[in-house]
């Protein structure tokens, strides 16, 4: 673990969560069949930096509508979560918690998320619209963390958890609930905690956003490739892969993968690899969950619903989540 003062006062708690897995979990991935590496692997800086470009796309609206939903009601929200300090985990460009920053007036803000340069640029950019706030940045992979680390700017306070932008969807179900129990261990004892689900829709506006036409989302999945050749000594040809969504109405999921375009061995974490023509390597899945079907899945996790906010179209929720008694 390593501390950094930001400019602007904002610190930058850093727990090294990249080296010292990577490896290991891509020759677990590419043992799988179908192979399938975690979705955390597509956030090195230029995936973080496409993903916010991807948020921008017309087609996926998952981001336009959840920030519209978090603008309209803060004020019912920051009432609902009552006091505390905010929490975030997988923050990205931490824009999203600037309403409920106005509206709860914390004394401090604690984003957490895998990227540590892109963490540590967004808790600057945040300390300058919010000169008075104490913002901690904790670089580490939030699924694996047990405890937060200690520090002045969380003594004594409630602890709100903040998980936008449905990135549950990103955990199967069994993984999702895991990581739901981790959240009330790590808020506990009196927190709570506030998350967007996106919801099952139309197939073709669902794999739409999943394939915008400005290819952001294929560049996303591409850069995988690009990453491990970079950190793990491979010998990816990206152009020798083609990027495929689809929805899987089973599941509820959609799939998203990385298809090669012919026979080919590829080199990558001290290991030779071998893929067949048309063979998938899935860069990530994303779950959708109808309101009914998250609170029971969050009820297994320990938490009950206690309140919903939901745009016009049914596509998307914030639920706020309690421990259950
Ligand atoms: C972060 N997560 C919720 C996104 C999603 O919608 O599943 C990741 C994403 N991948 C491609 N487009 C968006």
């Amino acid at each position: 673990m390593s501390t950094r003062f930001l400019e602007r006062r904002a610190t930058l708690v850093d727990l090294h969560p990249v080296a010292a897995d990577m490896q290991r979990l891509v020759v677990e991935g590419l043992s799988r069949v179908p192979k399938q590496l975690p979705a955390w692997f597509l956030y090195d800086a230029e995936g973080s930096r496409l993903f916010e470009a991807i948020c921008r796309q017309p087609e996926y609206r998952l981001t336009a509508i959840e920030t519209a939903l978090l603008r309209q009601e803060a004020a019912a929200i920051a009432a609902a979560m009552g006091p505390g300090v905010p929490i975030e985990f997988g923050a990205g460009s931490a824009r999203k918690v600037s309403p409920l920053l106005e509206a709860l007036a914390p004394p401090a803000y604690v984003a957490l998320d895998i990227s540590a340069s892109h963490l540590a640029e967004a808790c600057e950019a945040l300390q300058s619209r919010h000169p008075a706030l104490g913002v901690l940045g904790i670089c580490c992979d939030y699924s694996q963390l047990q405890t937060l680390p200690a520090h002045p700017l969380l003594e004594g306070q409630r602890r709100l958890g903040f998980y936008p932008g449905s990135s549950l969807g990103n955990f199967d179900p069994p993984q999702a609930r895991a990581l739901l129990s981790q959240f009330a261990r790590l808020l506990a004892p009196n927190g709570c905690l506030l998350i967007g689900i996106d919801q099952p829709r139309q197939v073709a506006s669902l794999e739409a956003a999943y394939n915008d036409r400005a290819g952001f989302s294929a560049a996303f999945a591409s850069n995988l490739l690009v990453r491990l050749n970079r950190d793990l000594n491979g010998s990816f040809d990206p152009g020798a892969f083609s990027y495929r969504a689809r929805w899987q109405e089973p599941q509820g999921r959609i799939e998203m993968a990385l298809v090669s375009q012919g026979r080919q061995r590829v080199a990558v974490a001290g290991q030779d690899w071998s893929f067949a023509a048309g063979e998938a390597l899935i860069t990530e899945y994303s779950y959708k969950y109808a309101p009914e079907a998250f609170t029971t899945l969050a009820a297994e996790a320990g938490w009950r619903a206690v309140g919903r906010w939901s745009d016009p179209d049914a596509h998307f929720s914030l639920h706020l989540l309690e421990p259950r008694p």
